[in-house]
């Protein structure tokens, strides 16, 4: 049964919805979290270390943590996969044998391949910068993120980095919150301009919440 299911397009196109509604969720609580910075490093570091205590007494340090990670690496890795699965399946489904004649993968298509790749690798550079601090550009310093996020975006290469891929993940909700009410059936002639519209101002919060944050450093108004 369960085979079926993660073999058939649907299947994993499901899988990619439900997965891809995760990590929204995630990244919808990331993004207000990150939005503390403006009220100082006190309590931006405050919050972070509170991350690693939540659920105290009943968990243990930073059980809720890894529990958060567990759930996101699965989630990252059954979202990659099926949505590489899904291209290949697409690719060999196309009629024409001639490079040449092959009809090209829609814009919105293609798009969310970029943006997938894209937001792949920024997320390992991300880890890399913020949470174990090997790229990081000044002298990283765990359990002091406040001055990690303002050393990251006091670089122009940051802020580049940060921006293109916040960018990115506005255009990759935009069309991926719209995929994923399809799939999952939400859709519907009444609903789909109503959906249309959550997933355009969806994205647009995101963008802008993510991006206030090199803003406000390079502005000087975190520092
Ligand atoms: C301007 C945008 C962003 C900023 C300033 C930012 C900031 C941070 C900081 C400071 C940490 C370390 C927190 C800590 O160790 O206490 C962190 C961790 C993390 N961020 Fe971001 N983030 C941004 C965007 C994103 C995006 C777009 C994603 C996902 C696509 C993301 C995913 C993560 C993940 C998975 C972690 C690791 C959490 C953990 O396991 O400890 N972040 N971020």
């Amino acid at each position: 049964m369960a085979r079926t299911v993660w073999d058939s397009t649907v299947g994993k196109k499901t899988v990619m919805a439900v997965s891809g509604l995760i990590m929204l969720l995630y990244l919808v609580a990331h993004m207000i979290g990150n939005l503390k910075i403006f009220f100082g490093p006190t309590e931006f570091n405050h919050y972070a270390h509170w991350l690693r205590t939540v659920g105290e007494p009943f968990m243990h340090y930073e059980w809720t943590l890894w529990l958060i990670r567990v759930v996101l690496v699965v989630a990252v890795v059954a979202h990659a996969v099926c949505a590489y699965q899904l291209s290949r399946r697409d690719i060999r489904a196309r009629p024409s044998k001639y490079v040449h004649q092959r009809p090209r993968a829609s814009y919105a298509t293609r798009t969310m391949r970029w943006g997938g790749i894209i937001l792949g690798l920024f997320i390992v550079w991300h880890l890399l910068d913020l949470t174990t601090g090997t790229v990081h550009s000044g002298g990283f310093q765990a359990g002091h993120p406040y001055q990690n996020v303002v050393d990251t975006f006091s670089t122009w290469y940051g802020d580049v980095i940060y921006i293109v891929a916040m960018l990115a993940l506005g255009l990759h909700i935009r069309h991926g919150f719209w995929s994923a009410a399809q799939t999952l059936g939400v859709g519907s002639r009444a609903r789909d301009r109503a959906l249309k519209t959550a997933a355009n101002v969806l994205a647009l919060l995101l963008t802008a919440g993510f991006i206030a944050v090199p803003v406000g450093v390079m502005t000087g108004v975190v520092s």
